[in-house]
């Protein structure tokens, strides 16, 4: 038995943020973003958007892409770190949009990780043969935490959503052939949003302390995301007992293009293999696996029978790799 991704969907914003535009916001250039991160413009939500809405709009293309039937779903699972609310679950308002009742649903945590999470619980839950149709779904609007004064953060998120309806199959030919997810929280205040948690509930001083802001050790980052994704890519090739030669296709987690261009160098995979779309979205957190995903199977850059191995990175900090015969 394995889990087996059916259909995908995607959906950006209509607003498009250009480098250009920062320049004029913050003491940047086009020329500094591009070169240290491979970015040339992000998607922003419109005022009217919240992250069940981008959500829903990716979530009814996936499964009409899969020819799936809403009703047919057995479990919502959504990755976001930018819910809608503090409670209930993005996934149950999805779910109610959607017109189902009764599947369970419930989000993951797992920041620019969570895409790997999701995927790993989703396999597990088939491979047990607990449910056969998952929606999973990942939506992200970073950009709503961001100090648009700070250059150091503002210049780098953008919002989306991805999702995908996941099945079980007896087809040993094609799906999921392993996850794996880490994490080392002691590196916690590396890339986190404090205001509006327990800790530090919204008030009139958290919100003068702009707690309610992202906050990076950038640097820092940068390093543990080199060392964690090409663990986890060698981790996934060396439990299958495959080559790096043996993958089609990397699709590493869009946060910078120099990560990208590092892990795949170490892993020693050609740029020819690895899917790169940062410079139309930047880091979409958790969305960036799957909407590439989703592009590069629109667009014919994934073919029956390939075998795409997908890394990602985030706050925790956390990384995982998945590994998939198309
Ligand atoms: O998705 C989850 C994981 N996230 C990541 O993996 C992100 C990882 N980190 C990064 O991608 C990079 O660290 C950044 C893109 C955030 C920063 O690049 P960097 O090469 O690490 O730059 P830096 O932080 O070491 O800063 C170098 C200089 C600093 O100036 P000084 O102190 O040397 O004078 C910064 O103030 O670049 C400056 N700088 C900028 N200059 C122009 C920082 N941001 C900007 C900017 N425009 N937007």
């Amino acid at each position: 038995m394995r889990a087996k991704i059916i259909g995908t969907g995607s959906y950006v914003p209509e607003k498009i943020l250009t480098n250009y535009d920062l320049e004029k916001m913050v003491d940047t250039t086009d020329e500094w973003i591009r070169t240290r991160t491979g970015m040339v413009e992000r998607r922003i939500a419109s005022k009217k958007e919240a992250a069940s809405d981008l959500a829903i709009i990716a979530a009814k293309r996936a499964l009409k892409d899969a020819g799936v039937k809403a009703k047919d779903i057995d479990l919502i699972l959504l990755a976001t770190a930018t819910p809608d609310m503090l409670f209930p679950s993005t996934a149950c308002i999805v779910q109610a949009a959607l017109g189902i009742k009764g599947s369970g649903a419930f989000d993951i945590s797992a920041a620019c990780t969570g895409f790997i999470y999701a995927l790993s619980i989703t396999e597990q839950y088939i491979k047990s043969r607990k449910y056969k149709t998952i929606l999973l779904i990942t939506s992200e609007l970073l950009t709503r935490y961001i100090d648009w004064t700070d250059r150091n953060t503002c210049v780098l998120f953008g919002d989306g959503a991805a999702a995908m309806v996941i099945q079980s199959t007896n087809d040993r030919k094609s799906g999921i052939i392993s996850t794996s997810i880490h994490a080392d929280g002691s590196y916690a205040d590396s890339l986190f949003v404090q205001g509006g948690g327990s800790r530090c509930v919204v008030s009139h001083e958290s919100v003068d302390k702009k707690l309610h802001f992202v906050k990076m050790r950038g640097n820092e980052t940068f390093k543990m995301a080199v060392k964690a994704m090409t663990a986890s890519a060698q981790e996934a090739l060396s439990y299958n007992g495959l080559s790096v030669n043996d993958i089609d296709l990397l699709i590493p987690h869009q946060a910078n293009i120099r990560i990208i261009n590092a892990v795949s160098k170490k892993i020693g995979l050609p740029s020819e293999k690895v899917y790169v779309n940062i410079e139309k979205y930047g880091n979409t957190s958790a969305v960036s696996i799957p909407l590439a995903l989703d592009e590069a199977v629109k667009g014919g850059r994934v073919s029956k029978g390939d075998l795409v191995l997908m890394v990602a990175f985030g706050g925790g900090l956390t990384w995982g790799a998945a590994l998939i015969r198309w």
